[in-house]
């Protein structure tokens, strides 16, 4: 891309790469010094980003303030410690700013307000708190990465007014989000609020804290939440997918999910083995869960009751049967999932009430036969035996289940693969 690379020096402190592209040329200017007086200046009015020195500890209110036309700020990597409040005032084009890897140990208050910068990225520093107001009024954020710090709690506050799609926190030490905290952070265009919360040690949702009218989506995976309660979601009115991975719930109560307009309801890898039969009740808008590796051992056919999922796993937990009527709730055309449990038995009547599946997976269960009269009133697409103990029979696989488009077992030779 780049044809021509000009060094040009000014001064002996300050040195600008001119690189001449096909497209606009842009000036790097490089901020030499500690001493802001003798950093960018001249004629620096189109530089469009400045690198840092790498040994600078402290951004001034004054390091910025001969360049007012700045874009981007870029400084990964280095040995900034401070940022002073005032810094980032005045720069109106600027849009991205680039500090990951630094020693940031905090975010003053008044340290990113009026900017319509679009990336912030302040991963990888030591940041233990935002203090109230460190970010306000900041409307045009794409991207904000606070992921790999030290951040203990959310304190109300530390976000006013701030429209954002993606702002990610995950991999912090977050135990205590104050009530509020998360109140202050809009949407900024369609894609809705997007909060990552994942590997932190919150060890409940609470709803004081969980309370913003835009989120969308949430994932609080790997973190210590052990108890989930009615109401937990009842201040996320616009959630659609929540996740939560590698926690340590043990129950799904009735009125944390039912009811709501949640789409999406991640689960595995958790420690559930109970879920109340009115859990996921009149779901409308619901196409998505997965409760995999879990600790489920009895299916319950009143699940799902009024809800449109059309993918339901609950692979890899303990079920030992299917009994009668389990899928009289389910939506037609949906996916079932139930690889990698101990189902050795399926009720006669396991099918009564359901009409139209489109796959059944119970791949890797203790199955030692499956009777062709089980599916004979569904209209099914594909039903995978594999892995279970079930012999071929005479006529072939597709014998097991006539309706079925395909049927797989491990002991027929393989026909469709
Ligand atoms: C920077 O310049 C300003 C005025 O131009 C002056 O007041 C200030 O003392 C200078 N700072 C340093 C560290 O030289
Ligand atoms: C918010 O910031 C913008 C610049 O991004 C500014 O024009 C506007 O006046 C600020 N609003 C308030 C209420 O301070
Ligand atoms: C939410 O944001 C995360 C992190 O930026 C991204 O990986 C994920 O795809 C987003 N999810 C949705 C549903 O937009």
């Amino acid at each position: 891309m780049k044809t021509l690379t000009a060094v040009i020096f000014l001064t002996v402190n300050l040195f600008c790469v001119l690189e001449v592209s096909n497209s606009k040329p842009v000036i790097d200017c490089y901020l030499d010094s500690d001493n802001p007086n003798e950093s960018c200046y001249g004629n620096v009015d189109d530089a469009k980003r400045v690198k840092v020195k790498r040994s600078m500890k402290t951004l001034s209110e004054d390091s910025l303030k001969t360049i007012p036309n700045l874009f981007e700020i870029a400084m990964d990597d280095s040995e900034l410690e401070e940022i002073q409040p005032g810094t980032f005032k005045d720069l109106p084009k600027l849009n991205a700013i680039r500090l990951k890897g630094n020693n940031l140990r905090e975010i003053k208050s008044g340290t990113f307000v009026n900017l319509r910068v679009w990336y912030f990225f302040l991963w990888w520093n030591s940041i233990s708190v935002l203090h109230e107001g460190a970010f306000q009024n900041v409307t045009q954020v794409r991207q904000m990465y606070l992921e790999n710090n030290d951040l203990e709690e959310l304190k109300r506050g530390a976000f006013k007014d701030v429209y954002v799609r993606y702002l990610r926190m995950g991999k912090n030490k977050i135990s205590k989000i104050e009530a509020g905290a998360l109140a202050g952070l809009f949407p900024h265009d369609k894609y809705g609020l997007n909060v990552t919360l994942n590997n932190n040690r919150l060890e409940e949702i609470d709803p004081a804290a969980f309370d913003n009218k835009d989120m969308r989506v949430l994932d609080l995976s790997r973190n210590s939440i052990s108890v989930l309660r009615p109401g937990d979601l009842s201040k996320l009115p616009s959630l659609k997918t929540i996740i939560l991975t590698g926690n340590k719930i043990k129950e799904v109560p009735e009125g944390v999910f039912s009811g709501t307009s949640i789409v999406e309801i991640i689960l595995n890898v958790n420690e559930i083995s109970v879920i109340a039969s009115n859990a996921f009740h009149d779901m409308e808008n619901l196409d998505n869960v997965e409760i995999r590796h879990n600790k489920l051992k009895e299916w319950n056919g009143n699940w799902f009751r009024g809800t449109e999922s059309i993918l339901i796993s609950l692979s890899s937990n303990s079920f030992e049967t299917i009994p009668a009527e389990a899928f009289k709730n389910l939506p037609n055309g949906c996916i079932v999932e139930l690889n990698n449990n101990q189902i050795k038995s399926v009720s006669d009547s396991a099918f009564s009430g359901t009409t139209n599946i489109d796959t059944l997976l119970l791949r890797n269960n203790q199955l030692e036969e499956w009777s062709a009269d089980l599916l004979k009133n569904v209209k099914i697409e594909e039903l995978d035996l594999r892995g279970n103990n079930i012999k071929c029979p005479e006529d072939g696989s597709k014998s097991l289940a006539p309706t079925a488009a395909f049927v797989h077992i491990s002991a027929c030779p393989s026909e469709y693969f």
